[in-house]
């Protein structure tokens, strides 16, 4: 496994390797990989001849007040579960690399990074459209991997790979959870004991408005209402609710009334300091 830091050695491997006839994949991270990111590579490793992991703590994507100076690292650990997992190149750019001087140019999608996530964090995705063209234009890749926790930004990139023509196929791969149904992120690293203990309410509250949807309840406010409540009644440290919405599965816009279409809730909520997400497809139909 080989471990590239500069741009112009990373585009020239992926260019050779296209001349040579070989797909790419790519798993764009943001390291300290759990089991979500290896459930990728893995798929990764099973489409492609190449299959790229880049590994970058992205400034741009994150808001004044966010986590990045604390988000957590372990380079070392991350390469080792990479080489694991059959990886074949690792691109760990620094910042300076990706934003030298000078840098001036942004990728924005501009309505469905709206709501949601992008209600709170108003210029994040723009960070993760304009990191993400630059890992494709550096990297070259046929296929990329996303996670599906990360249900808006899967849709703002597919959005954009539509919109800007690039050759490329996003795959989604199903949220990886912990046994007791805690969606993995690198930022559960941040919950305190209690939190951790606690946390699992998430996805107990998502299913219960799967199950109440199952058995006839389309109001998505009665829903919403349903998983607020039952957040409320599991979990006793401080937490508070970034949002609980309903949205079109298909085309990621927002259900304010009645479900008839597929449909999935989604969630953000702020449990101790730590923000988590997550989401759950509610009906097929
Ligand atoms: O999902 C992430 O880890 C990041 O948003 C991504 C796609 C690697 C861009 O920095």
């Amino acid at each position: 496994m080989k471990q590239i830091n500069n741009n112009n050695e990373i585009q020239t491997l992926a260019l050779e390797s296209r001349r040579s006839g070989k797909s790419i994949a790519l798993v764009p991270t943001m390291g300290y990989l759990h089991e979500g990111h290896l459930k990728l590579m893995q798929e990764a490793r099973k489409t492609a001849d190449l299959v790229i992991v880049s590994i970058f703590v992205n400034p741009i994507q994150f808001g004044p007040n966010e986590d990045l100076d604390r988000y957590p690292c372990d380079l070392e650990g991350d390469l080792a579960k990479c080489n694991r997992v059959g990886v074949d190149v690792v691109f760990t750019p620094t910042p300076a690399e990706l934003y030298p001087d000078f840098f001036q140019t942004s990728v924005a999608v501009n309505e469905i990074s709206q709501g949601l996530c992008g209600a709170g964090r108003p210029n994040h995705f723009q960070g993760v459209t304009t990191v993400v063209s630059k890992l494709f234009n550096l990297t070259l890749p046929d296929f990329v991997f996303f996670g599906e926790k990360d249900f808006q930004q899967l849709a703002v990139i597919r959005r954009m790979v539509i919109d800007l023509n690039f050759p490329i196929k996003i795959v989604g791969v199903q949220i990886i959870r912990e046994s007791d149904g805690l969606a993995m992120s690198s930022r559960n690293a941040y919950l305190q004991t209690q939190e951790r203990a606690e946390a699992p309410a998430i996805h107990k509250a998502l299913t219960y408005a799967r199950k109440l949807h199952s058995q006839g309840t389309t109001g998505t406010d009665t829903l919403c209402q349903a998983v607020s409540n039952s957040l409320h009644d599991n979990i006793k440290s401080p937490f508070n609710i970034e949002y609980i919405e309903i949205y079109d599965s298909q085309n990621l816009t927002r259900l304010d009334d009645k479900i008839s279409v597929p449909a999935t809730i989604l969630i953000a909520v702020h449990l101790g300091k730590t923000r988590l997400i997550d989401n759950l497809q509610l009906s097929q139909n």
